[in-house]
């Protein structure tokens, strides 16, 4: 949450800062600002609130004049609420000393932080717990520190929490100061220019050379070069990584939003996960799993956050199905603070699109410190978690910019369902079993893009639902996780709100809020056994008066009968073996959101109050 850009020796610095937050604003779009320090060392500042197109417009009507150092932020907010005084970047100074922070993540300890400094003479402006950096940097440079380095350094041992921020000084406009711990932070390597940024996409076509920068690092980048400290102060070298960044600026291609393009392209994700992932010949799971023995696995932790939790579900459906090993699925956020038993022969399994998510990381480092092995399943092979792993499955997704996801959840659902395969074959499924399965997810492609092409009877629902105030959604098996998804889905986009349930739990309180006004949303498939339990529960809403929404697969719809079909609104999906299920019924439900959405007016690619990467906890 938050992004960062810092950009110094290069004359295009304000504009490269700017280009590079609209790459960012996907990690929040409350507010936005620059600063840039003159040829003089003086300061100038632009902020605005709202997103990065006002910032633009407030520097086009306000100019910043020429300046080779510039950073800037686009922010998320946690303290405070999104207003110009408390946009970044923030100034603050004790003695003859001034700087300019950016900052992304949370000081926890802001509060005894600005007591302190007040005390010391600190004027703080805003709500942010972010001023109180430039102040405790200033007071470690009036007292022990001769460089930026070592005054960042001290300051950093008084800050608690996750965070990455760089910092300028004011009057000295060749260099920049930059550290992180737990929020992510690279830096951009060039040739008399070199760069910060919170994710190297802010600096696509700048350069594609990266240093990513290993929690309380401090590196310190001016035109000559960049010099890195690790957390005890002594120089280190960290591997500069080539990165090719040129499809993910790929932009819309003619669809009106990127939610909408990322919904198309899941045919084309899972045809190239197949094929990475697969054999042509035999139809086995290859996902590489580094030194883990499969078969000594004996119990598995997945752990995630939001959509990812729920592609975890399904992927506990499938493993404990078909390799018979217990699965734990939890929200990360509950699980890092639990301290939970590891027992031996664990695995412990991150899934996160982003890679960065702070809760996710944070479980996933506990568990490395037990001893557990470290599988990670993200979209993004650089990231913090992906560094962290002992080995990575590339989500193969490509980049996802909508806030809601939607092809990294089917990704994420198609690997672990290889992984639940790979795992089974180590335990002794049959491989002709196993390439029964993986037929099955070759035709998930087709499947997906047949569903593309008739969307009417979806939009006519989406019409409607433009009236609910609420929604439940149910299924069973391992379509209660879609359940859940929909229900996600729709909340965050078309701001709706919707709770989700197992469909056998409705009886259990939910059935409660039923009555006419109450659309409910059915998820029954004919072929895991348990479509009649799922009409039963239908059935049961149907008395009540509330809104039957089914949504079954065409052998399934012909099950009903009339008098069942008359009374609810019948939407359908291909008939597919069980193993696919989830990702087929997933289609439509993100159809559904994103339709909801565009009828209401929301702002479907950054929908209210989110941001695509949740770096705070
Ligand atoms: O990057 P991650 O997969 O770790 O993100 C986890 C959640 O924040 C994310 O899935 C969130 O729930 C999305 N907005 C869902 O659309």
């Amino acid at each position: 949450m938050c992004g960062i850009v810092g950009v110094v020796g290069n004359p295009e610095a304000q504009q490269i800062v700017l280009t590079g937050l609209q790459r960012l604003e996907y990690r929040g779009y409350d507010s936005a600002g620059i600063a840039s320090l003159g040829a003089e060392g003086q300061l100038t500042t632009r902020k605005a609130v709202g997103k990065l197109q006002a910032l633009l417009d407030e520097v086009a009507t306000n100019p910043m004049g020429p300046s080779t150092i510039a950073l800037g932020h686009t922010r998320w907010a946690t303290h405070g609420a999104p207003s110009t005084t408390n946009a970044h970047p923030h100034t603050g100074g004790l003695g003859p000393n001034t700087l300019t922070v950016v900052h992304n993540g949370i000081i926890e300890n802001y509060q005894e932080l600005k007591s302190e400094m007040a005390s010391l003479g600190a004027k703080f402006l805003s709500e942010t717990d972010t001023e109180t950096i430039p102040y405790v940097i200033a007071a470690s440079l009036a007292h022990s520190a001769d460089t930026m380095a070592q005054a960042v350094h001290a300051a950093s041992k008084k800050f608690r929490g996750s965070f990455a921020f760089v910092v300028m000084k004011n009057g000295e406009n060749n260099q920049l100061t930059g550290t992180r711990r737990g929020a992510p932070l690279c830096i951009g390597v060039a040739e008399n220019a070199n760069y910060f940024a919170s994710d190297p996409l802010a600096l696509a076509g700048i350069t594609s050379k990266f240093i990513f920068l290993e929690d309380d690092d401090i590196a310190t980048i001016s035109p000559q070069g960049v010099e890195v400290r690790d957390a005890t102060g002594k120089p280190v070298e960290r591997p500069v990584k080539t990165l090719d960044l040129s499809t993910d600026l790929a932009g819309k291609q003619g669809y009106k939003h990127f939610m909408l393009k990322e919904i198309h392209e899941q045919p084309a994700v899972v045809s190239s996960i197949l094929q990475a992932y697969t054999t042509a010949d035999t139809l086995l799971p290859t996902l590489p799993m580094g030194s883990l023995n499969l078969a000594g696995v004996t119990y598995i932790n997945i752990i995630a956050c939001g959509t990812a939790s729920y592609a975890a579900m399904v992927g506990k459906y499938l493993i404990e199905q078909y390799a018979r090993v217990p699965v734990n699925v939890e929200v990360a956020s509950e699980f890092r603070y639990r301290n939970p038993p590891y027992p031996p022969g664990g695995l412990f399994i991150a899934v996160s699109q982003s890679g960065e998510t702070a809760d996710t990381l944070a479980a996933l480092e506990h568990a490395k410190a037990a001893g557990q092995h470290i599988l990670v399943f993200t979209n993004v092979t650089t990231s913090s978690m992906a560094r962290a792993a002992h080995a990575v499955i590339d989500l193969m997704a490509g980049r996802e910019i909508a806030v809601a996801s939607t092809k990294a959840f089917t990704a994420m659902m198609t690997t672990l369902s290889l992984f639940a395969l790979q795992l089974a074959a180590a335990r002794g499924l049959s491989a002709k079993e196993i390439s029964t399965h993986i037929t099955a997810l070759r035709t998930l492609p087709n499947h997906i893009t047949n569903q593309l092409t008739n969307t009417k009877p979806l939009e006519d629902l989406a019409n409607h639902l433009t009236a609910a105030s609420s929604m439940l959604y149910l299924g069973r098996g391992s379509l209660a996780p879609i359940a859940f998804e929909g229900a996600l889905k729709i909340k965050e986009i078309a701001y709706i709100h919707a709770e989700a349930y197992a469909s056998g739990e409705m009886k259990n309180g939910p059935i409660a809020l039923v009555d006419k006004n109450l659309p409910v949303v059915n998820l029954a498939t004919s072929t895991d056994g348990l479509f009649e339990k799922t009409v039963s529960n239908l059935k049961e809403v149907e008395a009540r008066q509330g809104q039957v929404i089914l949504i079954t697969d065409t052998e399934g719809a012909t099950k009903l009968d009339t008098h069942t079909r008359d009374k609810l609104t019948l939407l359908t999906v291909p008939t597919v073996p069980a193993f696919i299920s989830p990702m087929v019924f997933t289609i439509p439900l993100q159809i559904l959101a994103y339709l909801t959405a565009t009828a209401k007016g929301t702002d479907v690619d950054q929908p209210r109050n989110l941001a695509k990467s949740v770096t705070v906890e």
